[in-house]
């Protein structure tokens, strides 16, 4: 096979929201840069956030950086490293105000100013009244932003590289990463992108489960990618699911729902979040909510016929807020549910939404990796951010809108680290000799492949053991046997083979690629889940219910070689101010 070698100052592996945001800051330095995305970039699964992107602009409720600090803290569980949390609310409100000059079209005030709703764990003054924090656009905030920040790329002479996937880091002997193997999807032919920096911004891998609010394409590319390049995969245990999916069908229905006023019931008619979180009730933190429902399903309390589903009420809030301000929840709740919500409750039911977990990174981007007893020395050359990375500013679990937020504040500041770190690198350094054979090897496996596994049946087996075994409530039995059934899945990924290969279309080559990349990320997070005997934030363990932070106060670290667990420390100490220390969470 012959690989097309293309020279670059920066690869950028995903044009979604960080993505982009950091293209911009390279881009508009005068670098030349090539952003690959395996979809149109606004077709990226950004565009899929609805209820709003959090800063403490104060236009609603008073408000101010150090509250969203604070709440940020709590909800991670204090898990979330306070320097980089720190970084992310401070920053917050001057990257809303670039976006709004970027042309973002944001809801508006009365008064003209931004909108902001409410959702859960906001608070004020230190865990008082609920804060009204998320800036929106109505319920399509991701659409607006991911457009907003493609056309400033266009601007900005970004080359996009559409329909492009990347498949393997090509690293230097020093382990400096000097770019990536890619596969332009329409054509199968393989180039060697070749960069001084390269970032990884390839959002999340809902796809390990079963039931996901999250696009086809969240494969987990960079993490796969990272794993098999021996880098760790940090915190893989904390999977965030969000309250309110379609019931039956997955699609997202915004938390900016209850923001709204809208809350959820039981088969009963009652508003079951006021026994459990008596104060914020429906807008409690989403692995409070997400539990709730979970019980309130598993104590017979769910609706519909199987009692298998809660009911999102908002009919309450008339035709005009909803028309208004949840214009796509309507129509998703129309097209998914066959209801009007104007009308009828909205069937749903927690569903995996968002990965805690990830590529480990500090605050500037740069990808970190144990090297002796320093846990965290920086791999020369290769950043992440967003979803696929893990800052840790979302711990054990992540606020509602903290997301877009975490995209935009990290994604400028590595474009930031990167536009010095090119200009202090002269020249491209010399690729080594094998560079791509891997990429080779990999392809061929698949090529070659006879008498192999369908790639749709063992995927499928993957989302199964996932589900059963690594859901919103987690047993240690379950556990042990969901790590030997996800290893033996990940022997059966290894032997997949692409059927009738006359016929085969590079979406089969794809399919079995991404494969590839969502079984590391499923066998990262079974072991790492079966190996923390505690419950905080996300993961919730039977056998361990409290949270126990004189044992389990530390990030645990993946790799892939040997399914070795490393741990290392929390950052508890912030940039400027003083630490939260962990308290009991309530809400
Ligand atoms: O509920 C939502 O609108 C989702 C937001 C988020 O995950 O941040």
């Amino acid at each position: 096979m012959s690989i097309i070698k293309r020279c670059f100052d920066a690869v950028v592996v995903g044009g979604g929201g960080a993505g982009l945001r950091a293209a911009i800051q390279l881009s508009e330095a005068g670098l030349k840069v090539a952003v690959l995305s395996k979809v149109f970039p606004t077709r990226s699964h950004t565009v899929a956030a609805q209820g709003g992107i959090a800063a403490s602009l104060g236009n609603v409720t008073p408000d101010n950086w150090h509250w969203h600090m604070y709440d940020t803290v709590k909800g991670s569980d204090y898990l979330g490293d306070q320097d980089a949390i720190e970084f992310m609310c401070r920053k917050a409100n001057e990257v809303i105000y670039e976006l709004e000059h970027f042309g973002m079209p944001f809801s508006r005030l009365p008064n003209g100013k931004i909108y902001q709703r409410p959702f859960g764990g906001q608070s004020q003054n230190y865990g008082g009244a609920q804060a009204a924090r998320s800036c929106a656009v109505a319920d399509r905030t991701g659409h607006a932003m991911l457009h907003t920040l493609y056309q400033r790329n266009i601007r900005a002479n970004t080359h996009f590289f559409v329909e492009w996937m990347a498949l393997d880091l090509v690293r230097a002997a020093d382990g400096s990463v000097l770019g990536v193997t890619a596969l332009e999807m329409e054509t199968g032919e393989v180039s060697l992108l070749q960069a001084k920096a390269t970032l990884f911004a390839t959002g999340g891998a809902g796809r390990i489960f079963h039931a996901s609010t999250n696009a086809f394409i969240n494969t987990g590319d960079g993490l796969g990618i990272a794993a098999r390049a021996g880098i760790p995969l940090e915190d893989m245990e904390f999977w965030q699911f969000h309250p309110t999916g379609v019931a039956g069908a997955g699609v997202l229905i915004t938390e900016g729902v209850r923001g709204e006023g809208g809350y959820l019931l039981n088969k009963n008619g009652e508003r079951f979040m006021e026994r459990y979180a008596p104060n914020a009730k429906d807008l409690a933190s989403r692995d409070v909510v997400s539990r709730a429902m979970a019980t309130e399903i598993k104590e017979g309390r769910g609706a519909g016929k199987d009692n298998d589903y809660l009911l999102l009420k908002l009919d309450h809030l008339g035709p005009e807020v909803i028309n208004s301000k949840l214009p796509s929840i309507r129509e998703i709740a129309m097209k998914f549910a066959n209801v009007d919500p104007i009308k009828d409750p909205i069937p749903v039911v927690p569903t995996c939404h968002y990965m805690m977990g990830g590529i480990p990174t500090n605050y500037h981007g740069q990808v970190v990796a144990p090297q002796g007893n320093d846990p965290e020395v920086t791999v020369p050359g290769l950043y992440a951010v967003g979803e696929c990375a893990c800052v840790s500013v979302h711990g054990a679990n992540r606020l509602g809108t903290n997301s877009l937020l975490d995209l935009v504040v990290f994604g400028k500041a590595a474009g930031d680290h990167m536009v010095e770190y090119i200009r202090s690198t002269p020249t491209h350094r010399d690729l080594p000799k094998d560079a791509g054979d891997f990429t080779e090897a990999r392809l061929a496996r698949l090529e070659n492949q006879s008498s192999g596994e369908s790639v749709a049946e063992v995927g499928a087996a993957m989302q199964k053991v996932m589900q059963a075994h690594c859901g919103v409530f987690r047993f240690p039995d379950l556990l042990q046997e969901g790590v030997t059934k996800i290893l033996q899945v990940a022997d059966r990924v290894a032997r997949t083979e692409i059927k009738d290969k006359s016929k085969v279309f590079n979406t089969a080559r794809v399919a079995a690629l991404e494969l590839d990349n969502l079984i590391e990320v499923a066998v990262a997070s079974m072991v790492s889940a079966n190996a923390r005997t505690e419950s905080r934030g996300a993961h919730d363990r039977a056998d361990h219910p409290k949270r126990d932070d004189a044992n389990w106060m530390k990030h645990t670290l993946y790799l892939k070689n040997g399914n070795q667990l490393t741990y290392k420390p929390v950052h508890l100490k912030p940039l400027t101010v003083e630490s939260f220390e962990p308290t009991t969470r309530t809400y």
